[in-house]
């Protein structure tokens, strides 16, 4: 059995997202009130669309909570990006891009993965990435280690997508990059398209105070069960945590076939 995960299970996407959000709103404000910089990293997917709806919504109705976090103020990362021109409808930052445009947050904090128009390949643009993350997080610097009493939680919260195959972010079970080490990794040929990715290692995942896995549908049953039950622990969804808190928010569909559970 996975330990330490704390389980989240709603009807759908829709709740989930809007109780995910709800959550993210506290974490977010309680880090800005004690006078931190707030830093998340978002996912791509259905679950990173719905995120982006969900922001939408709040603000179009001008809700109250999203009045709590300083939202110009937080720093913005993706945990993977797919490797195509800024702005095509496929990259995964663009699922937020409505919402940075409305809450006016500034391109300094928007931290994007080159695309192939501003960098020589996947491998440069990976680079290019982690020498952002040093950048901003002069901890990466250091040699890092995955142990958890030696981590140094860089982001308040990374969000992660799982694909029926248990990958998150773009790490794929079997693939190298699921084991590379170092701070981010370029993959040239996802089984996922588009062939051309960059991703968080495991390890940088790792060195989050809050990892919160997000999956809904039935087609995910299967593989959130072995790695929960530890049947599979080298699926990439078993080897990602948090070093406060790792979530599992899933709808029932998708937690079916975890062992017994409340709702
Ligand atoms: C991507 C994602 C990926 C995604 C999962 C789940 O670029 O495609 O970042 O990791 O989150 O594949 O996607 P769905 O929620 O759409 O199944």
């Amino acid at each position: 059995m996975l330990q330490n995960v704390d389980l989240r299970l709603f009807p759908d996407g829709q709740r989930l997202a809007a109780e995910m959000v709800g959550a993210l709103i506290g974490v977010l404000a309680r880090r800005q009130q004690a006078g931190g910089v707030a830093s998340i990293s978002c996912t791509g997917g259905s679950m990173g669309q719905a995120f982006g709806q969900r922001l939408l919504e709040l603000q179009d109705r001008a809700d109250e909570s999203l009045g709590l976090v300083d939202w110009a103020k937080v720093h913005y990362w993706f945990g993977d990006e797919r490797y195509v021109p800024l702005g095509d409808p496929e990259r995964n930052d663009g699922l937020l891009q409505e919402f940075f445009d409305r809450l006016q947050v500034p391109e300094s904090n928007i931290h994007r993965v080159l695309g192939p128009e501003d960098s020589d390949d996947v491998t440069d643009a990976a680079y290019a990435y982690a020498e952002q993350l040093r950048a901003t997080y002069p901890e990466l610097t250091e040699r890092f280690s995955s142990e958890r009493d030696e981590r140094t939680p860089i982001f308040d919260v990374v969000m992660l997508g799982v694909g029926p195959d248990g990958h998150v972010a773009s790490l794929f079970p079997g693939h190298p990059a699921a084991t590379a080490t170092g701070v981010t990794v370029g993959l040239t040929d996802s089984p996922k398209p588009p062939p051309e990715r960059v991703s968080f290692t495991t390890e940088l995942i790792n060195h989050s105070a809050r990892v919160w896995i997000l999956a809904t549908g039935a087609a995910k049953a299967d593989v959130l069960a072995d790695a929960f039950t530890g049947a599979k622990p080298d699926l990439p969804v078993a080897r990602v945590s948090g070093a406060e808190q790792t979530m599992w928010w899933l709808d029932h569909a998708a937690a079916e076939k975890l062992p017994r559970h409340d709702d």
